[in-house]
């Protein structure tokens, strides 16, 4: 557990709380009915529910922390670097418009440049993933490990694409190499998740590209502080806002990112 007196609790709290707030409004809208738009693209959705989410949270936590500035998905940026807050208010908006469960709310605390606190909370069914840079990673109380597998045939991967893909099927050369290797991938939809269920051992590896930096700051301090492994497909290490991201359980790693580049 993190304690009390961690410079990094009270914000913490906040965020665990403002995850709270998101799920109680993704809720009321779901039950309500909500008016939606498109952004880039005839699928790429924005609903009431993704809007009033990053209002409330952006509202709450520079309320208790006026010094941080904000990242926001749906444009409430706000201040600036030093300590700044990076939150996707909504992950997983399709699947949510069209209520399949799966879909949740990602909270990044950035200090200097390095992600110090995150948070995903899955607001269907309630489930909060936290970890803080140094503490671990945990789901309610509990420490989260990743999967100890070793072969990568037989894992449990999964991968998501940009909403541009049919312009830029990248991804696609990735996801046929690894099925042609008769490896197991999902698609779920929502990369905050699919990060945070490698990081509790539900998955053991996922990829993806074109992320921005809402969908995966927490995700990431998650898989490392449960253990894994996070880069590029070169195999360095990860950076917010790089084209690819490859998380795991660290195990399998190379053998991961050799197979997608059509190395093995
Ligand atoms: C999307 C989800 C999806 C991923 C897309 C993201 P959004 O975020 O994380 O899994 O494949 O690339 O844009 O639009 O639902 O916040
Ligand atoms: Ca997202
Ligand atoms: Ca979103």
């Amino acid at each position: 557990m993190i304690g009390r007196k961690h410079p990094f609790f009270p914000h913490l709290e906040a965020m665990l709380e403002a995850a709270h707030l998101a799920r109680g409004i993704h809720a009321y809208y779901l039950e309500r009915g909500f008016t939606q738009g498109t952004k880039s693209g005839p699928t790429d959705l924005v609903t009431q529910a993704d809007r009033e989410a990053e209002e409330a949270i952006k509202d709450l936590l520079l309320s208790r922390f006026p010094e941080a500035g904000f990242l926001g998905e749906e444009g409430g940026s706000a201040g600036g670097k030093a300590l700044r807050f990076i939150v996707d208010p909504l992950d997983g908006t399709v699947n949510y418009a069209h209520g399949f469960p799966f879909y949740g709310v990602s909270l990044a605390l950035e200090v200097g440049g390095a992600v110090q606190v995150g948070v995903v909370m899955d607001t269907a069914r309630g489930e909060a993933f936290y970890a803080v840079r140094g503490e671990g990673a945990y789901l309610g109380g509990r420490p989260l490990r990743v999967t100890e597998r070793g072969e990568l045939l037989g894992s449990l991967l999964a991968t998501g694409f940009p909403y541009d893909v049919a312009k830029d099927p990248e991804n696609l050369t990735y996801f046929s190499r690894a099925l042609r290797k008769g490896l197991l991938v999902r698609r779920p939809g929502a990369a905050a998740l699919d990060l945070a269920y490698v990081a509790a051992g539900r998955l053991d590896g996922f990829w993806e590209v074109k992320l921005n930096p809402w969908d995966v700051a927490a995700g990431w301090l998650l898989v490392e502080e449960a253990g894994g492994k996070v880069t590029d497909l070169e195999g360095q290490p990860y950076r917010l806002g790089h084209r690819y991201i490859l998380a795991s359980n660290g195990r399998i790693h190379e053998a991961l990112r050799r197979t997608l580049l059509g190395q093995d």
